[in-house]
């Protein structure tokens, strides 16, 4: 009788355990496409300071983050049936939101370089744009080759791929890295820097906005065109493989242009 109870005790521990490392392997052999539809939220990380990609707008009073980027993220949501999460900081997190796990994509603008790629994981590109030089109208003819850099104030995106060439490539200039791109534009505007390396789109903007400002004549090669992708983990399989579906569509049939076309249609509010 004893030796059945004892017996009875065992075969049920053993029924407990199998069943509890059942479970536990179910959630940590889950890829990360699952993980998202179990939760049913994507979070997506960026830094709204970057239009026509990512920035903020006044919606009914209240702001509200908006843009290309914005508007692929929510495509994505959407075809994979989850809810969208914007996640907004500044762009030196970005990238480590997604590493600790708070985020699951990041959409920002993002070029996909050498040193990034050793950490993520990154989409097809769903964009091109080169690297420009964003200076005041006056200094237009001023800024033609590097040597004309020399000793100037640059400045660039704390965290982004212009600081690492610029820092690489530019570093006869003072090199100034800033937080935020619109503390970086007011710099310009009133005379802190001589000029700002990034993405040409963005800067397009800004001299809509300020016709006082303009692109410097001096260009960069054409290796530093940098294509714009999604970063997440790395070994996403079947999320990288879900993500890369949906860019291929939104590219192909000309969607993320209109993305940047609605995207103007908005205000930037800093
Ligand atoms: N091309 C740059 C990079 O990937 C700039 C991106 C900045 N994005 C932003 N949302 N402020 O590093």
């Amino acid at each position: 009788m004893k030796l059945k109870n004892t017996l009875l005790v065992a075969v049920a521990l053993l029924v407990i355990l199998s069943l509890s490392a059942c479970s536990s392997s179910k959630s940590t052999n889950q890829t990360p496409l699952e993980k998202i539809k179990e939760k049913g939220t994507l979070v997506v990380a960026t830094s709204p300071d970057y239009a026509p990609f990512e920035f903020q707008t006044l919606v009914d009073g209240k702001n509200k983050v908006v843009g290309s980027d914005i508007l692929l993220a929510q495509q994505i949501a959407d075809e994979l049936g989850v809810t969208l999460e914007v996640s907004s900081m500044n762009f030196d997190n970005v990238l480590n939101s997604v590493q600790n796990g708070k985020a699951d994509l990041a959409i920002a603008g993002l070029s996909v370089s050498p040193e990034r790629l050793k950490v993520f994981d990154f989409s097809k590109p769903y964009y091109q744009v080169g690297n420009v030089l964003l200076v005041q109208k006056s200094d237009v003819e001023k800024y033609a080759t590097v040597a004309d850099l020399d000793k100037a104030d640059l400045a660039v995106q704390k965290g982004t791929t212009q600081e690492t060439y610029a820092k690489e490539s530019l570093s006869n200039a003072n090199i100034v890295s800033l937080v935020q791109m619109g503390e970086a534009v007011n710099e310009l505007k009133n005379g802190q820097v001589k000029a700002i390396l990034l993405d040409s789109a963005v800067a397009e903007g800004y001299i809509s906005q300020n016709p006082d400002l303009a692109i410097a004549k001096l260009s960069f090669e054409a290796e530093e065109e940098n294509a714009k992708a999604i970063a997440m983990t790395k070994d996403s399989g079947d999320l990288k493989k879900e993500i890369d579906k949906i860019i291929d569509e939104v590219v192909k049939n000309g969607t993320y242009n209109q993305y940047l076309e609605e995207a103007a249609k908005y205000t930037v509010v800093e």
